[in-house]
């Protein structure tokens, strides 16, 4: 078995700014319901015309994290791309990055976990390194989902939290045993598909059967979430898979030198942060200024710890995520 090692991080965010006021203009929500529940202050949003696609936002991320890692493009063995928010139907993200980077006919897998789909990414990157198979493997999370929120009141509990983006990360062969990505631990709980959905369009529920059906009355191609439920059940999921990446390693959650919550909201990482007893410094977060970016909100705040030098050579660095399916996942890396 080889080891595996991230060796290169890279985000993009749009450019445009769109703050909690901006979003009140629309909406009836105001800035200290958004803050006081999520912690958000602001997230960026694709604006029409400025060249961003989800696709495209993932290459912006992939070409820094390349030149980070020291390679290049045709390097790459295969790529991984997560999103729930793809810039087509069919086929997926990891085909265009492979066309708009001018790729070798690599591999391109789609991995559709929503907001654990890096950590599951990365656990496939991890699998094809160590066998042998490939070397060096691209994975991308990234988002745009303001293309396809309610930014009417009826949609306010949902539309006001996620934001688009994307993170990049290389992940190569490694040179030392007990360093690394160490290990990733996965799962899912299908029995509560429906808690956080986007049913349609889908082969279930196609476009005519939405028209014919009253659009006011039943909105299923925006997405659905009940709130309180997901934020019990990720409370308790995420700390469960942090322990069980700990333990599957003999280490102690006194181990932690950084812990990236997937940012979903700042009161579930706080939460999380308390129940293990975890420091500030221990801990990071920026959804304060990109929102939930589902996919795309683990390796931009692991890109933006590492740049901060929040993550040092040797550090224990523990990945953890939880969403919609539900699924949810970690990895434990020591860096
Ligand atoms: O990333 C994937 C996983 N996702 C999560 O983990 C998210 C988990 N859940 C949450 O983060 C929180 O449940 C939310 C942030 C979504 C909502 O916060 P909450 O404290 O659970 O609020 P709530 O849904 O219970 O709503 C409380 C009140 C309601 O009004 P009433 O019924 O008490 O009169 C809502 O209608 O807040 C109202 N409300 C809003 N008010 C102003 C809902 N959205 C808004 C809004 N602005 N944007």
């Amino acid at each position: 078995m080889y080891t595996s090692k991230i060796t290169g991080l890279g985000y993009y965010v749009p450019e445009n700014v769109v703050t909690n006021d901006d979003l009140s203009k629309l909406m009836d929500t105001n800035d200290a319901w958004i803050q006081e529940r999520t912690g958000i202050k602001e997230r960026r949003h694709i604006k029409k015309g400025d060249g961003n696609s989800t696709s495209k936002m993932g290459v912006k991320a992939a070409k820094i994290a390349l030149e980070r890692a020291g390679i290049t493009k045709d390097d790459i063995d295969m790529i991984v791309f997560a999103t729930l928010s793809p810039d087509m139907y069919f086929p997926g993200g990891g085909v265009e990055v492979q066309e708009m980077m001018e790729m070798r006919t690599i591999p391109a897998l789609d991995v559709r976990n929503q907001c654990s789909g890096f950590v599951y990414a990365l656990s496939v990157a991890d699998q094809y390194i160590k066998t042998g198979m490939c070397k060096n493997v691209l994975v991308i999370g990234a988002e745009n989902h303001s293309g396809g929120l309610d930014f009417t009141t009826r949609g306010r509990s949902v539309s006001v939290i996620f934001g688009d983006g994307a993170g990049a990360a290389v992940v190569s062969r490694g040179d030392a045993e007990g360093s690394g990505i160490l290990s990733t631990h996965l799962h899912s709980e299908g029995q509560y598909k429906n808690e956080l959905a986007l049913q349609g369009p889908s082969t279930e529920y196609w476009v005519p059967q939405i028209i014919e059906d009253d659009p006011q009355e039943n909105i299923p191609y925006y997405p659905y979430m009940n709130g309180q439920f997901v934020f019990k059940h990720a409370i308790v999921r995420f700390s469960e898979v942090i322990k069980e990446g700990l333990d599957a390693n003999n280490l102690k959650v006194a181990d932690i030198d950084m812990l990236i919550p997937h940012q979903a909201n700042l009161r579930i990482s706080q939460f999380i942060q308390q129940k293990l007893g975890l420091g500030d410094d221990q801990v990071f977060n920026n959804i304060q200024k990109y929102g939930n970016t589902t996919a795309a909100s683990i390796p931009i705040a692991l890109t933006e710890a590492w740049e901060a030098g929040k993550i040092k050579k040797g550090d224990l660095v523990v990945l953890a995520a939880f969403g919609s399916g539900f699924t949810w996942g970690s990895a434990i890396i020591r860096w």
